[in-house]
């Protein structure tokens, strides 16, 4: 048997990926949803491991496409995840598949690439988009909005404590078209207690990036498509990398998996629902730490995964 080719990890090293391989644990002939392709080390790994099984890739970002390798066994699908069921209907797969992998967030290469503007690291434009799905920059944001906007936005999207007054720092202070310039115009409005707890931008830029992307209602219908795409027995992994996220696929995997939906005035249960999903995590799985010393961008990851009853 050939050897698997090894896989090139320069535009994104791929978390838990064990972990990953045996939750979804694919039969053969089953069809698995990769819904954040980016450099296709998830499902690499699972085409290396599973000879028989066949997966749709999905990515918003076209860079991660091109990432693809030539394998019959491989659809790969420019699209947001939010629309993982119009995917399957128009790829003409099946209604039902047997595993959804979503590995939430940017990808390696997104961030280290200074012309995207992920990064409060290096010189970039203000872009943060992921993808031509998307609409405003986050230059459109911090040049556009009012200050009370970008408090509201900083503090929901970025928790950040110093919201209001990083937010006029910035409106006395734009436009802003540098990544750097932004980062510097933030670190400068915060109090030096705050500079020694991680970078100061890192909250805002978070928060932006959400905003930009629109992710976390993405998250959301991706959380409510992909229960009803599964088949009987399929699973759901989803890795979250940041405590918005986490919430949002917690919530999720506790609604569908409760079956009653009667509110909770009523004594006895009216609706007859039956639960769709079951948690089979009831602990978030976190990657060990021989794999945050060999990838420290793996250490925000937390990992839950619930199976289709029927
Ligand atoms: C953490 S990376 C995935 C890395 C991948 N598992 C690997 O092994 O290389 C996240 C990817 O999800 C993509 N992404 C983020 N939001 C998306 C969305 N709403 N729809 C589709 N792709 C999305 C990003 O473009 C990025 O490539």
């Amino acid at each position: 048997m050939d050897q698997p080719t090894p896989h090139d990890t320069s535009y994104h090293e791929p978390v838990m990926v064990e972990e990953v391989l045996s939750w979804l644990e694919p039969a053969s002939n089953s069809w698995i949803v990769d819904c954040t392709f980016g450099g296709g080390g998830h499902s690499r790994a699972l085409l290396d491991r599973y000879p028989a099984v066949r997966i749709v890739g999905i990515d918003r970002d076209a860079d991660a496409l091109l990432q693809a390798p030539d394998e019959q066994r491989l659809v790969v699908v420019l699209a947001n995840y939010a629309d993982i069921g119009t995917v399957l209907d128009e790829a003409e797969l099946p209604d039902r598949v047997d595993g959804i992998l979503c590995d939430l967030g940017v990808s390696s290469h997104q961030l280290d690439t200074d012309e995207r503007g992920f990064s409060y690291h290096r010189h970039g434009p203000l872009d943060m988009r992921m993808g031509p799905d998307t609409g405003r920059t986050a230059a459109d944001i911090i040049n556009h909005s009012g200050e009370d906007e970008l408090v509201s936005i900083f503090t929901r999207y970025g928790e950040e404590q110093f919201a209001r007054r990083i937010a006029r720092a910035i409106v006395k202070q734009r436009p802003f078209f540098d990544t750097i310039d932004l980062a510097t115009c933030i670190a400068e409005s915060v109090p030096a207690a705050r500079r020694r707890r991680g970078h100061p931008a890192r909250k805002v830029f978070q928060a932006l990036r959400i905003v930009v992307n629109d992710e976390l209602v993405a998250v959301a219908r991706l959380m409510d498509e992909s229960v009803q795409r599964l088949a009987p027995g399929g699973r759901l992994v989803v890795m979250a990398y940041h405590s918005l996220e986490d919430r949002i696929v917690k919530r999720a995997l506790v609604k569908h998996a409760t079956a009653c939906t009667c509110p909770p005035e009523i004594p006895v249960c009216v609706c007859g629902a039956e639960p769709e999903m079951k948690i089979l995590t009831p602990k978030a799985i976190r990657p060990s730490s021989a794999e945050i010393e060999r990838n420290p961008r793996s250490r925000s990851a937390v990992m839950r995964v619930g199976e289709r009853i029927w």
